[in-house]
């Protein structure tokens, strides 16, 4: 979908270095609450529904558009819906990533409400199976059951420390076996886990994955799907902590010497565009391996328990010192992408109706920040 690195182009090459006349205030601001939501916090609530949600909304997700809407219902359960104007229609059509964002939000709820000893359980559609497209309707009721014979989950630790990797990982170290085989074992009856670290095979899904990024920047409804949803600066990261934020000292100080603009990231015909398009592809040229979930059909069911899998695959290589970063173009349904779409599901193995749900690649990388959340109140519905 997008790159943190996208926009390096719209400041046009600019040196930094040349920059050196700015006041230090600007170019060292921070986000202020943007990042609160991964503050740990004692202050635990006494309601187990609000812990779960607290954490699940720390989860990976789509663009980060967090669509996750929940109202308490009874003593005991949450329904949960979809934020409808949260979705990104242009390369999610089926709204399929979007859903598998949710199945990521269930199960780090789940882990949340198991160190406090209560089991979770998910009914899906309550109100019965949205159609091509989600609909105002439940996705899920989750109930919170206390019982003794909860077991906490190892997992659940890695919640905050969990972050997508765009940063370029070290290719000459490579991926091993036993971490990779490790990764594998967390597919569940509905959800297949499979990797690949053979330099060749990897250099074959590396360059369908890197072309596919490519077709998406060049086409210009799905590139605008992500340049709208960039905040650059910090006070645009406070104002929406969500979708694709550009921050951090370089983006300050472009922001500040006018060099940066919605206007120059929206316009494919500048010489900045143009410029920028190999920092943005570089990370994804950078693969020493692959990881991918696969289901045995496309159902709804499959692609909540694809994002279940995924943040636990996500988790335990966070605990293994390990970065991902998803690369999904390739599996994404519109049009142009058909012959990619096509391509990457035979070279994944993925035959008779299943399908890759997720494809990441997984490697060592410096590490990567925490991306901005709302609050987890602006969640709930009264
Ligand atoms: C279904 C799905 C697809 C994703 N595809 C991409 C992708 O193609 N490129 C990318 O950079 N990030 C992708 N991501 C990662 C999200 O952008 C990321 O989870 C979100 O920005 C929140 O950041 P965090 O994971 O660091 O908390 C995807 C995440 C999900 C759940």
């Amino acid at each position: 979908m997008h790159s943190r690195r996208s926009l390096i182009f719209a400041a046009g090459g600019a040196s930094v270095a040349a920059l050196g006349g700015l006041g230090a205030y600007r170019v060292t601001r921070k986000p202020q609450t943007a990042l609160l939501p991964w503050t740990k916090s004692d202050a635990i609530p006494v309601d187990v529904r609000l812990d779960a949600i607290r954490h699940a909304i720390l989860a990976p997700n789509p663009h980060n558009r967090q669509p996750w809407m929940v109202k308490f219902d009874g003593a005991d359960a949450l329904i949960v819906s979809c934020d409808l104007n949260r979705r990104l229609p242009e390369t999610d059509p089926f709204d399929r990533q979007i859903l598998i964002g949710f199945g990521c939000f269930f199960e780090i709820a789940r882990m949340a409400a198991a160190e406090r000893g209560y089991r979770m359980t998910v009914e899906p559609f309550p109100n019965g199976q949205p159609g091509a497209r989600l609909d105002s309707q439940p996705i899920a009721r989750l109930r919170f059951i206390l019982d003794s014979a909860v077991q906490r989950d190892p997992l659940f630790e890695s919640v905050f420390l969990r972050h997508t990797n765009r940063a370029e990982f070290d290719v000459v170290r490579g991926v091993a076996a036993k971490p990779l085989a490790q990764l594998r074992d967390l597919a569940s009856s509905g959800a297949t886990v499979k990797t690949e670290n053979e330099p060749s095979r990897v250099q074959i899904i590396r360059n369908l994955a890197v072309a596919a990024f490519i077709k998406e920047l060049d086409i210009s409804r799905t590139y605008m799907e992500s340049a709208r949803l960039i905040r650059i600066g910090s006070k645009e990261i406070d104002a929406n902590p969500d979708g694709i934020s550009l921050g951090g000292p370089l983006f300050e100080t472009l922001l500040a010497t006018g060099q940066i603009s919605h206007a120059a990231v929206e316009d494919t015909n500048s010489a900045a565009f143009k410029q920028g398009r190999e920092p943005q592809i570089a990370p994804y040229r950078s693969a020493p391996a692959y990881i991918w979930i696969t289901t045995p059909a496309n159902t709804r069911e499959a692609q909540l328990e694809t994002g279940r899998v995924y943040v636990r695959v996500n988790l335990a290589a966070t605990r293994m010192g390990l970065s991902m970063h998803p690369a999904s173009q390739a599996l994404q349904e519109y049009p142009e992408m058909t012959e990619a779409f096509t391509k990457m599901h035979s070279l994944l193995g993925a035959q008779n109706g299943m399908r890759v749900q997720m494809l990441a690649r997984i490697g060592y990388g410096s590490a990567a920040a925490p991306s901005p959340r709302w609050p987890a109140q602006s969640h709930i519905i009264p």
